[in-house]
């Protein structure tokens, strides 16, 4: 497989590179936009198999010639980037992932369904961990069941001291922030409708040591397509997440503070917005303490319940997913979110997704061998069914 990895110096997309070079012997273009940052991750990876290239994907005759002679491009750069870089697969015939649209740019990219068809390739939207395995999860949760009536996300993070420690989300500040500060979409009672910040106040019991977490409705993905795509009769969808407290306290603050703002100010003389500056201050700090020896333990959990009818009864089906920090190869929690577009890669150029056009998780990928996939990189995935019955 020859693939363009696009954001390749990103936490996520250095992470999808070395994945694709340990587990399929990918040859992998790794296309940032800075040449270093790239460099650096090639040599750290594989330099045989890894060429590095500066590209900045919103120039699209650059981007096309960097699309000419792959076969698939795994977009790990910002989400407002996927309507430059999608279209542009399309045109190029070339497979093609992301790590999600943010709700509103996820039903955009729907939208070119038919020309994606008509291309005979296959885009798989939002395939990392949430969205992404969640997505795969609610697909494998309706299996179970004869008719679905809510699929109820969850997702945390933590490290093995959870009160005291905050833990540094695998992903960037600029996502975080933009959630905290946009409109979560859900679908209730089978309609898709945009609901408060921070609305949906709820309990939810995680694997320990996260335990018991107070959840929120965050903009997410997911409610853009899987009642529509998992169909079952599925009423209501939700995304919450469950931020360690330490965490919700400090996110919050500077949500208040407006660093979700993308208004350019005049800093000494160098025009920046906040969010901008808070992007690379984060992402300084994340690579300053990956790199420090003090390594401390954090995990990502996701939780997916599938509630509904067996048999005529009510029935639900919750599958969890686990994924620690590995000490040993050094990779951090956030890898269950920079396997998926990995895995999908492979079956794409494999031919094991036959489906073509512009799909959602849930609607092309076979839940069981996905998630023996992600088992051999130590991401867990445990499911449980719970049915009536009656004596009367
Ligand atoms: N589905 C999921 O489970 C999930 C989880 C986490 C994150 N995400 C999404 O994944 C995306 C990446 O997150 P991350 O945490 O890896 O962010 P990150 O560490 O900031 O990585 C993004 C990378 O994209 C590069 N980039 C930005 N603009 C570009 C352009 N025009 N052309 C080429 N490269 C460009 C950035 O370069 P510079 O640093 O030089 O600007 C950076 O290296 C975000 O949209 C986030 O919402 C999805």
């Amino acid at each position: 497989m020859k693939a363009l990895v696009i954001g390749a110096s990103g936490q996520i997309g250095a992470m999808t590179v070395r994945d694709l070079v340990d587990y399929y012997k990918a040859d992998v273009v790794a296309a940032d936009l800075n040449l270093a940052k790239v460099k650096n991750v090639a040599k750290s990876t594989n330099p045989n198999r890894v060429t590095p290239v500066r590209l900045d994907a919103s120039d699209e005759r650059a981007l096309s010639k960097a699309l000419k002679n792959v076969d698939v491009v795994l977009n790990s750069a910002w989400y407002e980037l996927n309507m430059m870089i999608m279209p542009a697969a399309i045109k190029a015939g070339v497979h093609y992932t992301d790590l999600g649209g943010f709700y509103d740019i996820t039903l955009k990219q729907l939208k070119l369904n038919k020309k994606a068809k008509d291309a005979g390739i296959t885009c798989v939207l939002g395939i990392g961990s949430t969205p992404g395995v969640t997505n795969v999860c609610g697909a494998a949760g309706a299996n179970k069941l004869d008719s679905v009536d809510a699929i109820s996300i969850y997702c945390t993070w933590g490290t093995k001291k959870k009160a005291t420690e905050a833990g540094m989300p695998g992903y960037s500040i600029r996502t975080v922030i933009d959630e905290m500060t946009q409109e979560p979409g859900i679908v209730d009672k089978g309609k898709k409708m945009k609901v408060p910040i921070m609305s949906g106040e709820t309990s939810v019991v995680m694997p320990e040591p996260a335990g018991k977490v107070t959840a929120y409705y965050i903009k997410h993905s997911e409610p853009a397509t899987m009642a529509d795509y998992i169909g079952k009769g599925t009423k209501h969808v939700s995304f919450r997440i469950g931020f360690p407290e330490v965490d919700f306290a400090s996110f919050k603050t500077l949500a208040e503070l407006g660093f979700g703002s993308e208004k350019k100010l005049d800093v000494g003389g160098c025009k920046c917005s906040p969010k901008d500056y808070i992007t690379a201050m984060y992402t300084d700090a994340v690579s300053s303490a990956r790199r420090s020896s003090d390594v401390v333990d954090e995990f990502d959990y996701l939780r997916t319940d599938v509630t509904g009818k067996k048999d005529g009864l009510p029935a639900m089906c919750t599958l969890f997913v686990r994924t620690w920090n590995d000490r040993k190869t050094g990779l951090s929690s956030g890898r269950d979110t920079s396997v998926p577009p990995s895995i999908t890669a492979d079956w794409l150029t494999k031919g094991k997704i036959k489906e073509t056009g512009v799909l959602p998780p849930e609607a092309c990928l076979d839940p069981e061998p996905f998630f023996k996939e992600l088992g051999k990189r130590k991401i867990l995935v445990d499911e449980e069914l719970q049915v009536s019955s009656k004596f009367y």
